[in-house]
């Protein structure tokens, strides 16, 4: 348990998450072809992303758990996409981790969706390691990008190594606790081992690095021991601090040095909070929850894989297992480790392992499986659907149809209500639009049922929690449907038809989620 590492990297799109995840695995010796994680050139398909449409849109839409080791540690890296449209997965996956890697662009520095991610992890109070990518190419100046991270998002930022110079001027960096210069080439090749120095006043780093170069590192390094703030462990892991690494991924560049810190720094499993109080991850007693199904993990065999985190004790191969909603037994007889498309069945796994079983209809997002004592954690939350569409059949295939959508909703891609009126068409609520075309590419690859989805002007869905079933005296707009469970959910065009609606019906009271 001691040598597990489970951990996500979160980024804006093109910071160059996909490529750190790829030369990690390469460098782990988890893959051995450059491009195996995605390349758009190379036309190879992701390990982590092997959906068409996560293909044509060059995003990451589902979320593989990659296991590889990596310096006697056994590291499992949950893949968050990183597309603003799916933050309710997203959400998920960072349930399931001990710890993130924050991947930021040098030329750009904190941009929306690194900023949207970091909240979600700073909720879950996770220690995160900052990786400053591209410094190969233009980039902007190191200290103000560390004074972004602490103004924009208010942790504590802690730079491990420096940039000696940029773009055209970049030279390498130097390790600021090791003082060392590690030197980049440009032109790949045999990569040069660290160089060491007494410290940032040696004046062997002049003929090194040059006399300006040297005057610029001086600068920063006096600068950083004057006024900022020193690496504090205990901060780091309480999430206060930011450990800040520069490099590029794309050359490997400082990728080495980070790997180690990262394994070195980045926690082992945790213990977590659940209905009884917190869950030693030592415990003997096995308990995890799932965080994510997915149906169609191999189109061929047309399975349904619910991923489980295990939190305490040992997950064995046959295990008999409750599942706490439903108090009902579980054997979990082929539980498997995934790596993109391939899959092998597991004996056991422990502490921080990810493992999907085969979801035989029984386990639904947030259940907990445990074996001896009963715990619970707690259930994960929806997020409120934001933008509504009407699911259309346009072929004659029913049974597929209906499959489709149930299973769809199972995964948690979309929310699924039916009006109570009128045709029972299913109306699907989602956090971001992007999911409509997601729902419709895949219910034709993988169910072969063509159909579309027409977006509908509502903006929100509300649950009525103490519904009488009495007649409501609802706006023109309002639409009536029910969920799966038969409760009836008010469906809204505005703001003011909502509150308009709690006006005329006081007694009732109005839930965002179910
Ligand atoms: P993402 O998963 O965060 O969206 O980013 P991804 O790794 O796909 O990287 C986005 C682009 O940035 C890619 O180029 C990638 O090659 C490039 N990149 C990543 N790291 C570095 C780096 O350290 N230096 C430089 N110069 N470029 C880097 P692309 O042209 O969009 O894709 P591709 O054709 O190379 O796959």
């Amino acid at each position: 348990m001691a040598r597990r590492r489970t951990f996500a990297i979160i980024s804006h799109p093109d910071a160059g998450k996909t490529t750190l995840t790829e030369k990690t695995l390469l460098y782990a010796g988890a893959i051995e072809l450059a491009g195996a994680v995605r390349g758009k050139k190379a036309q190879r398909h992701a390990v982590s992303d092997w959906m068409d449409i996560e293909r044509e849109r060059g995003i990451s839409i589902t979320s593989a758990a990659l296991e590889f080791d990596l310096f006697d540690h056994r590291v499992t890296l949950l893949d968050t996409p990183g597309h603003r449209d799916f933050s309710e997965d997203t959400y998920r996956t960072l349930l399931a981790v001990d710890s993130v890697v924050m991947v930021i662009d040098a030329a750009k520095g904190i941009e929306s969706q690194t900023r949207k991610l970091f909240e979600v992890a700073r909720q879950r109070r996770l220690p995160m390691l900052t990786f400053v990518n591209k410094l190969d190419l233009p980039a902007r100046d190191p200290l103000e990008l560390l004074d972004e991270i602490e103004r924009v998002l208010g942790v504590a930022a802690v730079p491990m190594n420096w940039p000696i110079g940029t773009g055209d001027r970049f030279r390498g960096v130097y390790d600021l606790r090791r003082d060392e210069v590690l030197f980049y080439e440009r032109a790949g090749g045999a990569r040069p081992a660290p160089v060491a120095v007494a410290s940032a006043d040696d004046p062997r780093l002049a003929a090194l690095i040059g006399e300006e170069r040297r005057g610029e590192l001086l600068e920063a390094v006096h600068l950083l021991s004057a006024a900022g703030t020193r690496f504090d462990r205990e901060a780091y892991l309480a999430g206060r601090q930011t450990a800040v690494f520069f490099g590029s991924a794309l050359s490997n560049f400082g990728l080495e040095t980070f790997l180690a810190a990262l394994v070195d720094l980045a926690p082992p499993p945790q213990p977590r909070a659940s209905d009884i109080g917190l869950v030693d991850p030592a415990s003997t007693d096995f308990s995890g929850f799932i965080f994510k199904i997915q149906a169609n993990m191999n189109p061929r065999h047309r399975d349904r894989v619910a991923f489980v985190r295990v939190c305490s004790g040992v997950l064995a191969k046959d295990m008999l297992v409750t599942n706490a909603r439903l108090d009902a037994p579980v054997r979990l007889s082929r539980p498997s480790r995934f790596f993109g498309r391939d899959r092998e069945t597991v004996e056991s796994a422990y502490p921080g392992d990810v493992v999907g079983l085969v979801n035989p209809g029984r386990f639904a997002i947030g259940d907990t499986l445990y074996a001896g004592a009963r715990v619970k954690y707690p259930r994960i939350p929806h997020f409120p659907a934001e933008f509504f569409g009407a699911m259309r059949l346009r072929d004659v295939k029913f049974k597929q149809f209906d499959e489709g959508v149930r299973q769809l909703e199972e995964e948690g891609l979309m929310q699924v209500v039916f009006p109570i009126y009128g045709k029972r068409e299913p109306i699907l609520g989602v956090v971001g639009a992007l999911q409509f075309d997601i729902v419709e590419a895949r219910m034709k690859n993988e169910y072969g049922v063509t159909c579309q989805v027409d977006k509908l002007p509502h903006i929100a869905a509300r649950w009525i929690a103490n519904d009488t079933g009495a007649p409501l005296k609802l706006p023109q707009g309002v639409l009536e449907t029910v969920d799966r469970d038969e409760r009836r959910v008010l469906l809204f065009q505005s703001e003011w038809e909502m509150q308009y609606t709690q006006r005329e019906n006081p007694s009732l009271t109005l839930l965002a989620v179910a």
